[in-house]
């Protein structure tokens, strides 16, 4: 039974980040996707937020649950009895940054292995900073997130706006 921990940001969650989840859930038995509970960083979303957002994309997979971790997340594993980290790349770019978190992780416990899944290439070019960037700036994200949140995350830049 291996358990894998998709962490991020998912501020807010994308496409390409529902093809990681899907794929990973179709290689482990088990899945958490485990949401940066970052108080120092500025998210659009709150984590409660984010979490429903990606419950609702993936509530109706059995093996895919959706958590809030702070601090290491190497010792979220080990709280959560998990063996493997999955990351998405997308591209060289990703790889740099990618291969340093490994080898931290890997420093930090011997324990744990990285899993690194190609992003599809119809999903390459999708970033949550850039679909933060098109909402801000009035443009259409329909197809870069899971059409079931697209109202929420316009609202969202509305409400931020006062609109
Ligand atoms: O989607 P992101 O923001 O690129 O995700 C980064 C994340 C959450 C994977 C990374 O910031 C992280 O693991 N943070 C927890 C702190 C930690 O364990 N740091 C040491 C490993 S680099």
């Amino acid at each position: 039974m291996i358990t894998a921990v998709y962490p991020g940001s998912f501020d807010p969650v994308t496409n390409g980040h529902l093809d990681i989840m899907q794929r990973s859930a179709r290689v482990f038995d088990r899945v958490i996707v485990a949401v940066l509970n970052n108080i120092d960083k500025r998210c659009m979303f709150t984590v409660e937020e984010r979490l429903a957002m990606i419950q609702k994309v993936v509530g109706n997979y059995d093996n895919i649950e959706v958590k809030s971790f702070e601090g290491l997340l190497v010792d979220f594993l080990e709280v959560e009895g998990a063996d493997v980290i999955v990351k998405g790349l997308r591209g060289v770019a990703d790889f740099d940054y990618e291969m340093q978190m490994a080898h931290t992780n890997m420093k930090l416990s011997q324990d744990i292995e990285t899993v690194l899944l190609m992003t599809d290439p119809c999903n390459s070019y999708i970033s949550s900073s850039n679909i933060k960037q098109i909402v801000h700036f009035g443009g259409d994200i329909r197809g870069l997130v899971p059409d079931v949140l697209l109202d929420e995350i316009y609202a969202k830049e509305r409400k931020n706006r006062g609109i």
